[in-house]
This record gives structure tokens, C-alpha cells and sequence, in this order.
């Protein structure tokens, strides 16, 4: 069957993007134009499948594609749940796996447990609230930081902070500790609404290679 119109990715930059391409490698699909380095352009096309590709940052791959500027993209469940867009998550794809946990100096383990007003810092606002107000129901304040989130404890701004886990090492080597776990996370695939209508036999067919391809 002849493809008529490009179905578009967009791939949260660095490590998931590299995974996913490595990934589609696997299933025939490759970009050689991706692949170098001191290319400035930032959007790849795959002409025998009619693939194009584009790489964002990551918290802007759900607005990308809830819009319809991309139909496919592949950010991590962390994101997902962040930004909580309009979008179909359709596949786990298995790497970037890592946890979603409150964690903070053993102290403020008691606080946790008693339901005090704590604070809370995190770059991942919408999920912190989630998890105390509607799980836990705890009122806690929630204070929003762009990275490096392990300061907050350590200097004083907050009693815990909502953050991801992956090998513990950050945390071990701040002397801080996993209080609570909130979620598993990993990367996943997410599809336009309107594009799963219209396409769906040929992102079906995307999405069933893929996933046997998925370890
Ligand atoms: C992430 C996360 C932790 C760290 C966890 O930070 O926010 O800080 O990785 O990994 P670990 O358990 O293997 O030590 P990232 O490197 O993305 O930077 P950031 O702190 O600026 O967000």
C-alpha cells in the first residue's frame, strides 16, 4: 500500500531519543541524517517509509503531539503524567526505567507518616500534588525547582522532595533515602488522538513491530 503522508515523530532529546532510534534500527527503519553530528537541522526524513523525525525537549513532546505537529512521540511516563496532555499512551517501551519516589534525610521519615504540613520540592509539581492531595491526602507545600532537586533537604528549603530514582547513587551520595515510592516509570509511546483515527491501520502496524522488538 502506497503511504501517502509523512507520519511524524517527536523524540524527547538525549538518551530516550537515542534508545528509541537504536530501537527502529532494529525494525528496518533508520535515519542516517540524524546520525550526524555537526548537522544543524533539526528535522529528519526517512523517504522510503515516509517518516519524519524531530527531536524536542522532553516536557514539549506531549504538547507536540496533543496539537497534531507530531502524531508519534516517545518521552518518559514521568513526562507523561507531568503534563497530563490529551494524548494515548499505546506502548511501554521498555528502557529508561526508573522510579517516581519521595525521598528526603531519614528525619523526615516521621513527618510523612504523621501527615504534618510538610514542604515539598520537586521538578514534577503536578505529580507531587497528585500523590499528597489525592492519595495520601496531605496538605503539604509544594515548591517547584528546574533540577538538582537533592539540594532542597540539604539546604534547607524542603523536609522531602518528589523526584526520580534510577540508580540511587545521587541520593546515597547526598545522604539521602527512598521514603516513599510513588510510581515506575519508563519510556513510553504516545499518539495523536485524531492521527490514531485517521492512520490506524498504519500506526497499528508501527506499534505491533515495535513492540516485538521491546525486551
Ligand atoms: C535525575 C534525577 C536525579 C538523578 C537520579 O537528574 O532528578 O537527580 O537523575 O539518578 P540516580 O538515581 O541514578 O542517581 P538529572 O541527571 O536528570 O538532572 P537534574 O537533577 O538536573 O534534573
Amino acid at each position: 500500500m502506497e503511504e501517502t503522508r509523512y507520519l511524524t515523530f517527536a523524540l524527547g532529546k538525549g538518551r530516550l531519543a537515542k534508545k528509541t532510534l537504536e530501537l527502529l534500527e532494529e525494525i528496518g527503519i533508520t535515519c542516517e541524517e540524524m546520525k550526524d553530528k555537526d548537522s544543524r537541522k533539526l528535522v529528519f526524513v526517512n523517504e522510503e517509509r515516509k517518516l519524519r523525525f524531530f527531536l524536542a525537549k522532553g516536557p514539549d513532546v506531549p504538547t507536540y503531539v496533543e496539537y497534531g505537529a507530531a502524531d508519534i512521540g516517545v518521552v518518559g511516563k514521568d513526562t507523561i503524567l507531568e503534563e497530563n496532555r490529551r494524548v494515548y499512551e499505546v506502548l511501554d517501551l521498555g528502557f529508561g526505567k526508573c522510579r517516581m519516589c519521595v525521598c528526603g534525610p531519614e528525619k523526615s521519615r516521621e513527618l510523612l507518616q504523621h501527615h504534618e504540613r510538610i514542604r515539598v520540592a520537586s521538578k514534577y509539581p503536578n505529580i507531587a500534588k497528585d500523590y499528597f492531595y489525592n492519595k495520601k491526602h496531605q496538605t503539604v507545600d509544594i515548591i517547584r525547582l528546574n533540577g538538582s532537586v537533592e539540594l532542597g533537604p540539604m539546604v534547607g528549603l524542603s523536609d522531602v522532595i518528589v523526584d526520580i530514582v534510577e540508580t540511587g547513587s545521587t541520593l546515597k551520595e547526598n545522604g539521602l533515602a527512598i521514603l516513599e515510592e510513588i510510581c515506575p516509570l519508563s519510556a513510553r509511546m504516545i499518539v495523536n488522538q485524531v492521527s490514531m483515527q485517521m492512520q490506524t491501520d498504519r500506526i497499528k502496524r508501527l506499534i505491533n513491530e515495535i513492540r516485538g522488538h521491546v525486551l
